[in-house]
């Protein structure tokens, strides 16, 4: 293959071993994400070291893309960093966990002070922080970088996100912005997101809105399929209607394609299928657990998150088949034409919602770890490249532009005249799915998240009650500072200030 030859000379050095020093950039762990991240920097120009534990899939791509730039291929882990001028720049493409400890634990004796190692895979915030404190004292900058936008992006351009060291983002600057996503007006899609693990928080919580966004975009299928009748085929004509509005999105796009999709053995539609049970690797979950802990309220993402549980606990769902409900019956067809659009107001009215919690949820982990991260310039690298990306990322960008201390979207003069405009629609679908027994818990906890927050006086106050009567745990009152508890034993029930 001309190709390879050409690619095999281009990376021998004059007496055929690796050529020392100089290799740009490298890239360890050469599954698709790895490999299409090597090739993407070696199209925009950079030469760009390889190497993978076992070398045959090293040589693989050199063979099957030397053609595309400079690779410089090795086959041990001290050619590989020999292979790199300095700082040398490694990213790491492992699977998250044990196997990302193996390999820095495998590189970083063979690298100097002010070298740097990116963890480009979905790690955990907490593991990122752990192994960027470890590698700070050894001198050695670790980037947990965020990376969206799967196979495709890192080939194509991905959003990324990485955290550490402001020097190391300096170092790797013009790499990230060259191989990302652009946006519109042609920014890249990556910013430094803030120190340590600041960059796996993102994109953890990207992830949790992708759940989200997932749920909400299945709950309207699920609705126009079973109160309106419509087959999949015409459902991805509606969402292939949407997708020309504000709903624009990349998440709305594969919908539309997923359900026009026939089976080819059964010429059934797709969608028939495929076993309803939805799987997940822990991201979506880990946003959750995480928010529990910061005490950010992502009810909408935690729905997702159970709502794949519930979807999976195959003997459960059977167990309770015979439960009483109504069966699913269509509407009448005064209501059908109003129905759909219902459910787009709905779908776009409860993905302002999902966004905002996940807004809010980095706004907490940034204040718990001092990240001082900028939620719009969060919003203005998510605009392409990734997962999630959505023409109102652009507005969510203005928003917290025009007010980075915004405490909620909801409250954006923009969403919040959407949220004016959707909401007695989005009251009629979660009504109406009520009825017809239908399962909406993303449409219902994020109205629910929304009818909470603009209440005047929660039911809290009854809880606060409850807790002083069994465990004496206190109440703060409406009319004065302190902390009271009411001794509920004693006949007349006097008030107290406990010391
Ligand atoms: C991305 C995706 C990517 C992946 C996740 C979610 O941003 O490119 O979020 O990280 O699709 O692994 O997968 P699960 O649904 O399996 O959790």
């Amino acid at each position: 293959m001309a190709s390879a030859d050409q690619a095999a000379q281009n990376s021998k050095g004059p007496g055929g071993g690796t050529p020392q020093g100089t290799a740009q950039i490298g890239v360890t762990g050469l599954a698709v994400m790895g490999r299409n991240l090597a090739r993407n920097l070696a199209r925009n120009g950079y030469a760009t070291a390889v190497h993978n534990r076992t070398a045959a899939r090293t040589r693989a791509l050199v063979e099957e893309f030397g053609d595309e730039g400079t690779f410089v291929p090795s086959e041990t882990a001290a050619d590989f960093v020999a292979s790199l001028e300095r700082p040398r720049r490694i990213i790491v493409m492992v699977k998250a966990g044990e196997p990302t400890d193996a390999v820095i634990e495998e590189f970083a004796p063979l690298l100097e002070p002010g070298d740097i190692i990116v963890d480009a895979g979905n790690a955990h915030f907490a593991d990122t922080r752990r192994r960027e404190k470890d590698l700070r004292k050894r001198g050695i900058h670790f980037v947990g970088s965020g990376v969206s936008g799967g196979e495709e992006g890192a080939l194509h351009g991905p959003s990324i996100m990485p955290g550490g060291s402001a020097e190391s983002y300096q170092a790797l600057a013009p790499m990230l912005e060259a191989i990302s996503a652009k946006a519109e007006d042609g920014s890249p899609c990556v910013a430094h997101i803030g120190p340590d693990g600041a960059g796996h928080f993102v994109k953890m919580v990207h992830n949790g809105i992708e759940y989200a966004d997932m749920q909400l975009i299945a709950e309207a299928y699920d609705l126009l399929r079973h109160a309106l009748d419509l087959p999949p085929a015409k459902i991805a004509e509606v969402f292939r209607g949407w997708n020309q509005g504000r709903l624009d999105s990349y998440l709305i796009e594969i919908t539309a394609q997923v359900l026009a999709h026939t089976d080819a053995d059964t010429g059934r539609p797709f969608v028939d299928v495929v076993l309803d049970q939805a799987e997940q690797k822990g991201t979506g979950r880990w946003t959750v657990q995480t928010a529990l802990d910061l005490g950010a309220p992502v009810s909408g993402i935690a729905e997702a998150v159970f709502a794949r549980s519930v979807s999976g606990h195959a003997d459960l769902r059977e167990a309770a088949r015979e439960l009483p409900g109504p069966t699913p019956t269509l509407l009448d067809s005064a209501a059908y034409d109003r129905f759909a659009d219902d459910v787009e107001q709905a779908l776009y009215a409860s993905k302002i919602v999902a966004y905002a919690q996940g807004f809010h949820q980095i706004a907490a982990g940034s204040a718990e770890y001092g990240w001082n991260v900028d939620q719009g310039r969060v919003a203005a690298i998510w605009r392409a490249g990734c997962i999630i990306r959505a023409a109102f990322l652009d507005r969510i960008r203005s928003a917290f532009d025009a007010r980075p201390d915004l405490p909620t979207l909801l409250i954006d003069e923009h969403f919040g005249e959407a949220l004016r405009g959707a909401q007695s629609a989005w009251r009629r679908v979660v009504s109406t799915a009520a009825e017809l027994g239908i399962p909406t818990p993303g449409f219902s906890a994020a109205l629910a998240y929304y009818d909470s927050l603009r209440a005047e006086r929660l039911p809290a106050a009854l809880i606060q009650g409850q807790r002083d009567f069994f465990g004496a745990h206190t109440y703060r009152r409406t009319d004065r500072p302190g902390s009271f508890h009411t001794l509920w034993a004693t006949p007349d029930r006097p008030e107290v200030t406990p010391s």
